[in-house]
């Protein structure tokens, strides 16, 4: 078994925890914000690249320290300690890529350089001598510093696994997948799927139907690294002989094939458009139902059961009235219909006009999240005199 770190969004920590536990069965601690650790095997982390719906990368926790003080010679120090002949070889070209949180007298650049010295210095003490590639390594160092602690792994996912690979049509204010999905597994509808098959999702401001896609995939099992199959870990020797194909091939067996109520509709007919083209190409087109609709009119259907949304934050366009009426229209509607939950995410002047919107439901989550340099919210409601409080 390895140390595996799992990276994600920050705020989003407790849904990759959740999904880690049920794709593993094992306990998943909080290291700092969007990172959780957790014991694995080489094949698991290699499952979890394919099949994860939270992630943005796994790697394999080398160190964890915490450094006091935190300067550029304790984390060579650190980086220093690590046996990196074990996990791979010289004839392998290598790069530390660096991130850090938080005050510091050094740069990220300077903990990259920092931690590749203790790399080169560790190989020739050993009488080899290993190269550097920047552009093109074979294996891939990460540093993460947040306040005084010290996190170092090896990659073994490469891109990041919210380019999933099947949006066709970007759309301007296109959403991360990774949070998309959150937002489906948030508003309770995968969860009443098997008690009500005929449970109904709507994204009624879908754009280009990252939503909608994300909970289709999520309730078919077909795995989000469909598109993609091949994760960099050749170079690692813990992962030496293992079969990506034969992992992969195995998660394919469990996707199952079956009518979902799905309904992905916009004001614009060039997100409809566009969200028709990124379901085709996810494979999932016959089962969203796709219309050119203003969310106003969410009260005309039959079952609203979950809803999942991302609707504009008006960061740009400054004071736009309507937002706040369609807000009042759909919270009514609401108020009458919803089953289970409604969940979205939002920030800018639109929030305090959703929240103040939605006002007669129960406010049931409420997250901060940090997203492209936008402070966001995650929120979920409730009808009230329904459901259980608290997620
Ligand atoms: C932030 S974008 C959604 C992006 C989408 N989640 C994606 O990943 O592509 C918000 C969408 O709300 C739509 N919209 C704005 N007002 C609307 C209304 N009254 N009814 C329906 N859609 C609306 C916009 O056309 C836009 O596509």
């Amino acid at each position: 078994m390895l140390l595996a770190l799992g990276v994600t969004i920050p705020g989003l920590d407790p849904f990759l925890g959740e999904e880690v536990k049920e794709l593993l069965g094992r306990d998943v601690r909080g290291v700092v914000p969007g990172k959780v650790e957790f014991l694995a095997t080489p094949e698991e982390i290699l499952r979890l690249n394919y099949t994860s719906r939270t992630a943005i990368r796994f790697l394999i926790l080398v160190s964890k320290e915490i450094l006091d003080p935190i300067n550029l010679e304790s984390v060579k120090k650190s980086a220093s300690s690590i046996e990196w002949s074990s996990f791979f070889s010289p004839s392998s070209t290598f790069a530390v890529r660096a991130e850090r949180v938080g005050y510091h007298d050094f740069t990220s650049v300077e903990v990259a350089a920092t931690v590749g010295e203790a790399v080169v210095e560790h190989f020739s003490s050993l009488g080899t001598r290993i190269r550097a590639n920047l552009k093109r390594p074979d294996v891939v160092i990460r540093a993460y510093v947040s306040g005084n602690i010290l996190l170092l792994g090896l990659d073994a996912t490469g891109e990041s696994l919210h380019k999933r690979g099947y949006r066709v049509f970007e759309h301007r204010t296109a959403l991360n997948p990774v949070i998309a999905y959150s937002l489906v597994k948030l508003s309770g509808w995968l969860d009443s799927l098997p008690s009500d098959p005929s449970s109904v999702l709507v994204d009624p401001m879908c754009g280009g139907g990252t939503i909608p896609i994300e909970g289709v995939l999520a309730a078919l099992r077909i795995p989000p690294g469909r598109w993609r199959r091949n994760y960099p870990v050749d170079h690692l020797s813990l992962f030496q002989g293992i079969s990506q194909e034969e992992i992969f091939n195995r998660e394919d067996s469990y996707i199952v094939d079956r009518d979902l109520n799905v309904l992905c509709f916009d004001i614009s007919p060039k997100s409809i458009r566009g969200a028709m083209e990124n379901a085709k190409s996810a494979g999932v087109y016959d089962k969203i139902e796709f219309d050119v609709r203003d969310a106003s009119e969410l009260i005309s259907l039959n079952r609203i059961s979950s809803v999942a949304t991302d609707p504009p934050y008006e960061l740009r366009t400054g004071r736009n009235r309507r937002i706040g009426e369609t807000f009042h229209r759909m919270a009514s509607a609401l108020e009458e219909k919803l089953e289970h939950r409604f969940s979205a995410i939002c920030a800018g002047p639109a929030l305090p006009k959703l929240m103040a919107a939605m006002r007669n439901l129960k406010l049931v989550f409420k997250r901060r999240i940090l997203y492209g340099g936008i402070e966001a919210r995650l929120l979920a409601y409730e009808r009230r005199g329904t459901g259980q409080e608290g997620h």
